[in-house]
């Protein structure tokens, strides 16, 4: 099958011309630099599948101009599917595929990075020791052992955050509206959302965007919150209300902020933008703080993921050209 790939990078190339040849090498894999929108979709004409990543818009616009031209396959390559119009795809007869499961202890692993980086201030101690200043001043750290973290969102990459911590020794504390008995095991406990957001030291957020997530850590949420508490998101950027999270970190209500996912990331990440000017003064003001560490994404960023990942994509080619259907449908009301 013809496929148009928008927004590769070189590692997506790889990882996945070497799943298109273990399967036979069956796919024309068209990359494309571009990332996918309305006026970027004429260059997927005449191809049966399009495949797209996670800050690629897959609107009603886009998919419009991409069924006309012969599509009949969207083939993400990510978990989150937030980008696309679901109803839309369905009205315009297009099947939409996805990857939902690749390694999700390449995010747990990063969220967890994320933490400890945070805690024990590793990003400052770095910068520090290259300058050959050894003072300890400012980097004092806690135990995580003991500590209690909110694990928002127990699906395959909450539960794999909730192992590792239960490893060190965290008391868990969860949210998820379909709990999973596996938490109980790992000595952890489920309690309403407002329970979790007062009662931890260290929240992670792992939920999908959805309406009822959108801006689910807001001002209220912050208030909830205990003072000097650890904010950490490698789920969606828009999870997370950003004017309201500067406000608790000015306020010093919050104490660490790990993120490596942005409201506003289109456009800023995945992309070398170390000689161009920042324009985004809502993400240049969160550079400031010195508890804050961002990551641009990169929590799938392991070799195991990308490989699952490529894997996947690759099968839900295959299964779509075979059969006319897709092992992973989405449909509007999922
Ligand atoms: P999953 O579908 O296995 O788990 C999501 C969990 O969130 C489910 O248990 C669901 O019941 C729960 N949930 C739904 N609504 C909720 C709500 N209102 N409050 C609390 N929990 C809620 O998904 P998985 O694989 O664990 O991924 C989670 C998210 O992580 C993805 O949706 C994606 O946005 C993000 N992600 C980020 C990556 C990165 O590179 N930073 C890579 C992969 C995924």
């Amino acid at each position: 099958m013809k496929v148009a790939v928008f927004s590769t990078k070189p590692y997506d190339r790889l990882f996945l011309d070497a799943a298109n040849e273990a399967d036979g090498g069956r796919h024309q894999l068209h990359y494309l630099a571009a990332g996918l929108t309305e006026q970027t979709a004429p260059l997927a004409n005449g191809a049966g599948a399009v495949c797209a990543f996670v800050n690629d818009h897959l609107d009603r616009p886009a998919l419009e101009v991409l069924a006309a031209g012969g599509t009949r396959l969207l083939a993400l390559r990510s978990a989150g599917y937030n980008n696309v119009d679901l109803k839309a795809a369905n009205e315009l007869g297009l099947s939409v595929a996805r990857v939902p499961s690749y390694s999700p202890h390449a995010i747990a692993e990063h969220s967890v990075a994320l933490m400890l980086s945070l805690n024990r201030k590793i990003h400052r101690a770095y910068a520090r020791v290259r300058e050959g200043n050894f003072s300890l001043e400012g980097l004092l750290g806690f135990d995580m052992r003991g500590r209690a973290v909110g694990i928002v969102g127990t699906g395959q990459i909450g539960m794999a955050v909730a192992g590792i911590l239960s490893g060190f020794g965290c008391r868990l504390l969860a949210y998820d509206p379909a709990p999973d008995p596996g938490l109980t095991a790992l000595g952890g406990r489920y309690v309403e959302l407002p329970e979790l957001l007062s009662g931890a030291d260290v929240i992670t957020l792992h939920c999908p965007l959805t309406p009822a997530t959108r801006h689910m850590i807001g001002a209220d949420a912050v208030a909830m919150m205990k003072p000097g508490v650890m904010l950490i998101n490698t789920s969606r950027g828009a999870v997370v209300d950003t004017a309201a999270v500067i406000a608790g970190l000015k306020s010093g209500k919050i104490g660490y902020l790990g993120l490596d996912v942005y409201e506003e990331e289109e456009g800023l990440f995945f992309e070398d933008m170390s000689a161009k000017m920042i324009q985004d003064d809502v993400f240049a003001r969160l550079l400031t703080f010195p508890n804050v560490l961002i990551t641009g994404h990169q929590g799938f960023f392991t070799k195991e993921a990308l490989e699952g990942i490529a894997r996947t994509t690759i099968a839900n080619l295959s299964t779509f050209e075979q059969s006319g259907r897709v092992a992973h449908q989405l449909s509007a009301v999922a």
